[in-house]
């Protein structure tokens, strides 16, 4: 057996169907311009594509977010990718569940499987290459060798850039009948949950501890967009980058306990939240990951600032 075959073998959990990755979100805002400034300045390329713009990693040429132009801030869809191979059984399974297939919304010639949750967010799957993660991603814990100084002076200070999408949290009007319909049709499994408020699901091919979270709400929309950062330092930085430029509201830094990341979250400027997060918990194909159901009080943060009292506001279903 080569390396490589090697290597597609451990990024996958045999003779299990569900989907892969994450491979994108896309959401409509009021005002593209605003929204390229905003995710420019967080430190990912905003590239614009037509009438729309695509959300980069730098250096990466995967696209990770897909932002059009709309009346107003509105979560669009969730795009997941899967095994080309498994594409005739996710159709049979869909065909089980009774789920109605759509057509792809305005301006996506995705090859893909378009329906909705019980909430009514917007579903895709695709065939994609794997972008989820293979293996816990690195984090650096000690920022330079003995006998060199780690930090060089604030006017030193370069941009700091996330290397890829995490995780894409979404509300729910019911967590159960979430956790039900995501576990069922797409195949992730429940990583942990916090009773009726927020449950965080894994991919079973490698995948870290949610690529997708659902919490509770009175409607659907898009609650944050996480991004994952080589260090607690880049978290750091991260967040006064975006200070200095008139991003200051938002949460952090702190850490998480569901999930065991280091978190910042920006506010954006219609009311939702962009994550900068390191060195969160990874489940590999191998590992069947016990889920728990934990107290709110023993889920949310382990420490950190006390969150901002709308910090689960749904914007989207209050206009
Ligand atoms: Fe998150």
């Amino acid at each position: 057996m080569t390396d490589t075959s090697t290597q597609v073998q451990e990024q996958r959990r045999p003779g299990v169907l569900g989907v892969h990755s994450l491979d994108h979100f896309a959401i409509t805002v009021p005002d593209l311009a605003k929204a390229s400034e905003f995710y420019s300045t967080f430190g990912l390329e905003a590239r614009a594509e037509g009438n729309d713009l695509g959300l980069y990693a730098v250096g990466n040429t995967h696209r990770w977010g897909h932002l059009q132009q709309g009346a107003r801030k509105k979560f669009g869809h969730l795009s997941f990718g899967i095994f080309a191979d498994d594409m005739a059984a996710f159709n049979t399974r869909l065909n089980q569940l009774n789920i109605a297939r759509l057509a792809p919304p305005p301006g996506h010639d995705d090859q893909g499987i378009w329906f909705t949750d019980p909430d009514g967010n917007l579903i895709e799957l695709a065939v994609k290459a794997k972008s989820s993660p293979v293996e816990k991603s690195a984090f650096a814990a000690i920022s330079a060798p003995s006998g060199v100084a780690a930090v060089r002076g604030r006017s030193k200070v370069q941009a700091v850039h996330p290397r890829r999408l995490s995780h894409v949290a979404v509300f729910t009007t019911d967590v159960d009948r979430a956790v039900k319909f995501y576990t069922a049709a797409l195949g992730v499994r429940l990583s942990d949950r916090s009773r009726e408020f927020v449950a965080f699901m894994h991919g079973p091919h490698g995948s870290e501890h949610h690529m997708i979270a659902v919490l509770k709400s009175n409607g659907p929309g898009i609650h944050h967009c996480s991004w994952d950062m080589g260090s607690v330092n880049d978290v750091g930085l991260g967040a006064m980058q975006m200070a200095v430029k008139g991003y200051a509201a938002g949460w952090g830094l702190g850490r998480h306990v569901l999930g065991s990341n280091y978190f910042h979250y920006v506010r954006d400027p219609w009311g939702s939240y962009c994550e900068y997060s390191a060195d969160m918990d990874y489940i590999p194909p191998s590992t069947e990951w016990l889920a728990g159901d934990h107290d709110p009080e023993d889920s949310m943060f382990l420490w950190g600032p006390t969150p901002p009292e709308d910090f689960v506001t749904n914007f989207e279903a209050a206009e």
